[in-house]
């Protein structure tokens, strides 16, 4: 079960994106997509492939017809490398839930070579790979398991990567968010918390609420990435919601 450890801060609406044009895909439920840049004629080019073939959001997002819509792009950082992590099997929860809202782009972070500064200058090709599709990313998302009450190193030596040298943080300005999962009682509070001590030194504007330590159970997600507890899945569905209002309230 999540924990949720703070009340929000504020109830004061996040500002909306703005789009030069909006439409309406379908009508139960109705799905507005907002156009950037390519506007009128992007939104006819899609209006009629959809009444051609009834086309849902999921479809469409599927189909590829949302790019170059407003639906953000966000780098997923998941700080486990193990085969069965739960934390992997989280971020396949949210994406989830995140359908036709974000999507998402996993980094791979378990082929970098241990972080030393002597290289720093010159990066490996998988290093460059990440720092290039970090910086691409419109958001940071970070699913930290908590290892002796700290972030996993393999998720600090791909941040030291990302970060390095001083000046050229994949990271700056973007917004984030944290979230993690343990069968510990207390759930990665500890290691979120210093990871996002640590995102504060490179911009990045992390959600504040709801925090969201998530206690695994077996079973509470399954093989498909479906939340089994409805308690729990109000509550991750609260937490990509808020996060897709921060991202669009800060990407460009
Ligand atoms: C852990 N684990 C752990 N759990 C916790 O809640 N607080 C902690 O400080 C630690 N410390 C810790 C250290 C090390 C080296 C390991 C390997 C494990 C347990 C950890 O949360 C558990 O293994 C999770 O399953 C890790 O997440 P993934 O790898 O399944 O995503």
């Amino acid at each position: 079960m999540p924990q949720k450890s703070r009340e929000p801060r504020s109830s004061a609406p996040v500002p909306k994106y703005p789009s030069a044009g909006s439409l309406a895909v379908s009508s139960r439920p109705r799905l507005f997509i907002g156009f950037r840049g390519e506007g009128q004629q992007r939104a006819a080019e899609i209006a009629s492939r959809l009444a051609a073939r009834q086309m849902s959001g999921r479809a469409l997002s599927a189909a590829g017809l949302v790019k170059g819509c407003h639906m953000h792009k966000v780098a997923v950082i998941v700080g486990s490398i193990r085969k069965d992590s739960i934390n992997k099997k989280l971020a396949g929860a949210l994406a989830k839930l995140a359908e036709g809202k974000l999507a998402f782009d996993y980094v791979k972070i378990d082929d970098l070579p241990l972080f030393n500064q002597d290289n720093e200058t010159s990066p490996t090709p998988e290093v460059t790979r990440n720092k290039a599709q970090i910086a691409a990313a419109d958001g940071l998302l970070f699913l930290t398991p908590e290892h002796n009450r700290s972030i996993p190193a393999a998720m600090k030596n791909a941040i030291d990567w990302a970060t390095r040298p001083h000046g050229t943080s994949a990271f700056r300005g973007k917004p984030g968010a944290i979230i993690g999962a343990s069968r510990g009682g207390i759930a990665t509070a500890i290691a979120q918390s210093h990871l996002r001590v640590i995102l504060a030194g490179h911009l990045v504007a992390t959600l504040g609420t709801p925090e969201a330590h998530v206690q695994f159970k077996d079973g509470l997600i399954d093989d498909s990435g479906n939340v089994t507890d409805e308690t729990t899945k109000k509550f991750l569905q609260g937490f990509v919601d808020n996060f897709v209002k921060l991202v669009a309230a800060i990407a460009r």
